[in-house]
């Protein structure tokens, strides 16, 4: 169990102004913000983002969506972190999301589910990395 996850706000919350409301629930569920940039990823860097994602019939569509305007990008803190906050964002499909998650309050549909949470201890890493710098990650 690992203590670190990593997350994105995606465009359309950011676009809808609720990047806010969400690092607020984000906070007031018990992670803490280690590290945070808001940017807009080019196409290209969201395809290497999703490349696991890249034999799936959504990924054209995934990385046009994720760069179509800013996100806001967080390592967040707390122990047993991916797993927690898996829970506390809900399911893909904000339809099958519980009451009370992030994604049944912020989601518009299955892509723009308003936020993005890695799956395992060592895609948190990878994908931390990929946006922070070591003099970025307090
Ligand atoms: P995420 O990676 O964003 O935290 O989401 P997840 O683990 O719950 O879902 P994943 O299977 O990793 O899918 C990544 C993102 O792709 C979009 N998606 N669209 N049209 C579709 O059927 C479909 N399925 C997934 C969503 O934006 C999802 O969060
Ligand atoms: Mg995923």
């Amino acid at each position: 169990m690992g203590n670190y996850t990593f997350t994105m706000v995606k465009p359309t919350a950011v676009g809808n102004g609720n990047a806010a409301a969400i690092l607020n629930a984000i906070t007031e569920g018990g992670f803490k913000i280690k590290a945070m940039k808001m940017l807009r990823m080019s196409k290209a860097e969201a395809m290497v983002f999703y490349a696991v994602h890249k034999e799936r019939p959504f990924y054209g569509e995934l990385t046009d969506f994720m760069s179509e305007g800013p996100i806001v990008a967080a390592i967040l803190e707390k122990d047993n972190a991916v797993e927690d906050y898996r829970k506390l964002i809900g399911a893909t499909n904000p339809k099958e999301a519980a009451e009370g998650t992030i994604r049944k309050k912020f989601a518009t549909d299955i892509q723009a589910n308003a936020v993005h949470g890695s799956d395992s201890d060592e895609n948190a890493t990878i994908e931390g990395s990929f946006f922070f710098s070591a003099k970025e990650i307090f």
